[in-house]
């Protein structure tokens, strides 16, 4: 089976730019949201995003009205839907919901009741079991994980995740899907935070761990990470951009799976900020002030 037709259900943070990024990859998608409103704002970001990118098309010497008719390709075809059923006859579904176990498998089994039978189903959980939620959808041949990475738009990766239950054909196909959305695909196990989140989460908590020590302040361990290793953001700018809930739940989890592993410690200070509502450059406020994209 062709992947021709693509659904993603959650159009947040992830969900909007998997939307994007497949339909810039020439599928059909349908991307479905529990709220009008959370539609609404998902879809304005994909429309913000697409007229970012074809201004910059045109900055480099593309025809304007070229580059334009492009977006609007793109954007048409990319529908939203509040209806679940919506998802039933497509060959692709991309979960990029909230990072919850019990609300993530809830769902899956519910798409595996839904969707017709060759329908393969996906996460882009950045760090759960991909075989716990394979076996709630009760086709867990046909399950993988393709975790993506924000923003989505501009990130590179994707990370495509096998279970020892993968068909090798599925593997495939989702790697081509993958690639097919402009990405490069790198393979690997369903291991807790696969590849990048399992060096990256314990970084970033290590710079806030060094935070509460007192040991330099936020700005002074971003500004020495960017210009000491030539990263593009801090650990804690970067945590900001990724959401302290995000982070705190990716900890948790684990935590709870590894008990005993200090790699995972989890910093008070993001505890106590997640309870005050302050997330990150979501909310306007996490380590760091935002306005919209820009760091204060
Ligand atoms: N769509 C289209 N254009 C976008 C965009 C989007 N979604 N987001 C930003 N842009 C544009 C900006 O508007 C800007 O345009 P301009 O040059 O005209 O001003 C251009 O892209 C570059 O953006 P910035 O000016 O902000 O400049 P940077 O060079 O700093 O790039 C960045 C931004 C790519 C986000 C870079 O800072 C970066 O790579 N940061 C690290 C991000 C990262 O590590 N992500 C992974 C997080 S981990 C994860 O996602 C896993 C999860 O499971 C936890």
């Amino acid at each position: 089976m062709a992947i021709k037709k693509v659904g993603v259900v959650g159009c947040g943070l992830m969900g909007h730019g998997i939307a994007q990024v497949a339909a810039q990859g020439g599928f059909t998608v349908v991307v479905s949201e529990t709220e009008q409103k959370f539609l609404d704002s998902g879809l304005g970001r994909i429309d913000k995003s697409l007229a970012k990118l074809a201004e910059k098309a045109i900055e480099k010497g593309a025809p304007a009205d070229q580059a334009k008719q492009q977006s609007a390709d793109v954007r048409a075809r990319i529908t939203g839907s509040l209806d679940r059923k919506s998802l039933a006859d497509c060959d692709l579904v991309v979960e990029a919901i909230v990072e919850n176990l019990d609300v993530k498998k809830q769902l899956f089994a519910e798409l595996g009741q839904l969707c017709k039978k060759e329908t393969i189903f996906a996460s882009n959980t950045s760090s759960f079991p991909i075989a716990a939620m394979a076996a709630a959808s009760g086709r867990p041949s046909q399950f993988v994980g393709l975790h993506f990475f924000n923003p989505v738009q501009l990130m590179k990766l994707v990370e495509v995740v096998r279970t020892n239950e993968t068909k090798d054909e599925v593997f495939a196909q989702a790697r081509a899907f993958g690639e097919a959305c402009g990405k490069v695909a790198i393979g690997c196990k369903d291991t807790p935070g696969f590849v990048v989140n399992r060096l990256l989460v314990p970084y970033m908590s290590q710079s806030l761990l060094m935070l509460e020590r007192g040991d330099a302040t936020a700005a002074d361990i971003d500004t020495a990470m960017k210009l000491g290793c030539g990263y593009p953001m801090g650990p804690i700018e970067l945590t900001d951009y990724v959401g302290l809930d995000t982070t705190l739940a990716i900890l948790q989890g684990w935590v709870k799976a590894y008990p005993n592993e200090p790699a995972f410690k989890i910093p008070a200070c993001l505890e106590t900020k997640v309870k005050e509502g302050k997330l990150g450059r979501k909310t306007g406020e996490g380590f760091y002030k935002w306005q919209g994209d820009k760091k204060q």
